[in-house]
């Protein structure tokens, strides 16, 4: 499985980029906000720091005026990743730019049948938003499972980007699911490593070591 960092904010994305944890990266205007940046400066920065797909996404909703933000967005870098909205306008704009040799992913996913259009429209990846349909009290995993038969019964090739992902099972079940890419919040993807064992278990060696007297080198 892919790792995405779900984050705008260039320390965060370094210190995983460092810790070779960092597939890509996925923004959103709310990402940005948070960032306190100007949009393209902080995406460029961002495709120079990684080599994968950088997500950026259009704030347009009617297809001439996405088209224009894409052409903006797709000059920043050559490893962008135009972010659609799954609207009908989205899918029109999605069917075009992936057409144009763009690679797009297409947000804000509910339903397998959105899914299902995002496909056809030739989407590089989709993003089904998991913790937000928990919030709902529908389980979000639900919808991976069901993207991921769908999507193998007639071999698209649209990768399924799981997003909003909000704890460190969401990031085991989608990957047990299937999902090709999970895009993480940094406190969730550096989350994944702990283990009381662990802790447990390397506190007892290294007293044992202590007692042994020796050095290695
Ligand atoms: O990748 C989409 C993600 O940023 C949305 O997450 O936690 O705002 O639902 P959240």
């Amino acid at each position: 499985m892919k790792f995405f960092v779900d984050t705008a904010v260039v320390d965060e994305i370094k210190e995983l980029n460092d810790l070779g944890l960092v597939d890509g990266v996925t923004t959103n205007p709310s990402l940005i906000l948070k960032s306190g940046r100007d949009i393209i400066e902080v995406t460029k920065e961002i495709c120079s720091l990684v080599d994968g797909p950088v997500s950026a996404e259009v704030a347009a909703t009617d297809y001439e005026t996405i088209m224009k933000e894409a052409a903006v967005i797709a000059k920043i870098a050559d490893n962008i990743c135009i972010k659609l909205p799954l609207t009908l306008d989205g899918l029109k704009a999605c069917k075009a730019l992936t057409s144009d040799g763009h690679k797009t992913n297409v947000t804000l996913c509910f339903s397998a049948n959105q899914a299902l259009l995002a496909a056809k429209a030739g989407a590089t990846y989709i993003s089904p938003f998991i913790g937000r349909l928990d919030d709902m009290a529908i389980d979000g995993l639900d919808l991976i499972a069901e993207i991921r038969q769908i999507y193998d019964n007639y071999d698209y090739d649209t990768q399924i980007l799981a997003a909003s992902i909000r704890t460190v099972n969401h990031v085991k079940e989608a990957a047990l699911i299937g999902a090709d890419v999970s895009t993480v919040p940094p406190s969730t993807l550096k989350a994944l490593v702990k283990h009381p064992l662990t802790d447990k278990g390397l506190e007892a060696f290294l007293a044992d070591w202590a007692k042994t007297g020796q050095t290695i080198g």
